[in-house]
C-alpha cells in the first residue's frame, strides 16, 4: 500500500532523506515527553522508523518497539533500521483507518505528523489506539495547524495555490482545484484543536500540550520538490494531467524560492504536541 505516489520521478527520494527539514524536528520534543518508566512503545504512522530508532538510543529502559505504517516500503526501511538495535522490534503495514493489528498493549504510544491523513475518521482511530494503551498508558501526538491566508488556504496548500496561479490558472480555477470532496486542502483535513480534544476525550485525558512554530526552510528549489514529493506524494500533482505535472513542479520550486527570499521560509507551521493519558481506567461503563 502507498499514499498514491503519482508524482514525477525526477524528485522521488526516500522520506527520511527530507524529513529532517520538517517532520524529524518534532522527534526530540516528542521523546522528551515519553515517561522514563516506559518499557514498550508503539509508533502509529511510523514512517521509516526514525522516531523509534532515536527512542531506542535515548530511552535505555525500552524492551519492545512496534511500528505501524500504511506504506510497505517505509515499513521495510524501518524494519531494517531497527534490526541491528539491541531492543526487540516489529513492524506492520496496516491502514489505521481500517483498524490496528493485534500488537498488544503499551506504556506509551506515539503518532507524529499523521493525523491529517486520517480525516475524517480520527475519532475511530483514537478509539482503536485507546485499546492499545495500558492502564495509565500515555499517548503522545503532534498535530499541525497552518495559518489561513487570503487564499482561504494555509501551509502547503497555499504554496500549491500560488504555483497554479504561476501556471496561468485563474483564481476560480485554483479554488476549484481544492474544492473536491476527495481532495480536501490539508488545512481542512487537520481538525481544530477543540475538535482534536473532543475526539480524544472518550479515550484519553490531556495531560499537557506544547505549542511551537516550525518554519519549513530549504536551500534550493530541488530540495523543496524532493521534500514535497516524499511528504505529499501525488496528493496534489496526481490531480493534474500527466503533461502538466512537470510544469507544476517547476512552478512549485519557483514559489518555494520566492518565499525563501521574501519571508525566510517556505511555510510557517504551528505544531502542537499533545501528551494524553489513558482515561479508560477512570470511567465506569454504565449500561
Ligand atoms: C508525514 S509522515 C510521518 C512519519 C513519521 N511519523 C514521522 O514523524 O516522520 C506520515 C506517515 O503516515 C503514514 N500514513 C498515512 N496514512 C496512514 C494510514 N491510513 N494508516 C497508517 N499510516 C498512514 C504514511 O505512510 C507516512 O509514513
Amino acid at each position: 500500500m502507498t499514499l498514491g505516489l503519482a508524482t514525477t520521478d525526477r524528485y522521488r527520494v526516500r522520506y527520511d532523506e527530507v524529513s529532517p527539514l520538517r517532520q524529524a524536528l518534532d522527534i526530540e520534543p516528542v521523546l522528551a515527553m515519553v515517561p522514563s518508566s516506559a518499557r514498550d512503545l508503539l509508533d502509529v504512522g511510523c514512517g521509516t522508523g526514525d522516531l523509534l530508532e532515536r527512542a531506542a538510543a535515548r530511552l535505555r529502559g525500552l524492551k519492545r518497539l512496534v511500528g505501524i505504517d500504511l506504506s510497505d516500503e517505509r515499513v521495510a526501511i524501518a524494519r531494517t533500521k531497527l534490526a541491528a538495535k539491541p531492543v526487540r522490534s516489529e513492524f506492520h503495514a496496516a491502514d489505521l483507518r481500517v483498524g490496528t493489528p493485534p500488537v498488544g498493549t503499551f506504556d506509551c504510544i506515539l503518532m507524529t505528523s499523521v493525523l491529517h491523513w486520517l480525516h475524517p475518521v480520527e475519532a475511530e482511530v483514537f478509539r482503536a489506539i485507546g485499546r492499545h494503551a495500558k492502564p495509565k498508558g500515555v499517548f503522545i501526538l503532534s498535530t499541525y495547524h497552518p495559518l489561513i491566508t487570503d487564499s482561504g488556504l494555509g501551509g502547503t496548500d497555499d504554496v500549491v495555490h500560488a504555483a497554479l496561479l504561476h501556471l496561468g490558472w485563474s483564481r476560480d480555477e485554483a479554488a476549484a482545484f481544492f474544492d473536491r470532496p476527495d481532495a480536501l486542502p490539508i488545512s481542512k483535513r487537520t481538525r481544530s484543536k477543540r475538535e482534536i480534544k473532543d475526539a480524544l476525550s472518550p479515550n484519553f485525558e490531556i495531560d499537557c500540550v506544547v505549542d511551537r512554530n516550525a518554519a519549513m526552510c530549504v536551500n534550493s528549489a530541488d530540495q523543496y520538490l524532493k521534500y514535497h514529493s516524499a511528504t505529499f506524494g501525488g496528493y496534489y500533482s496526481g490531480r493534474l494531467d500527466v503533461d502538466t505535472r512537470e510544469a507544476f513542479f517547476d512552478a512549485l520550486g519557483e514559489e518555494a524560492m520566492t518565499r525563501m527570499a521574501e519571508r525566510g521560509h517556505v511555510t510557517e507551521m504551528p505544531v502542537r504536541i499533545w501528551r494524553t493519558v489513558n482515561a479508560q481506567d477512570k470511567r465506569i461503563d454504565v449500561v
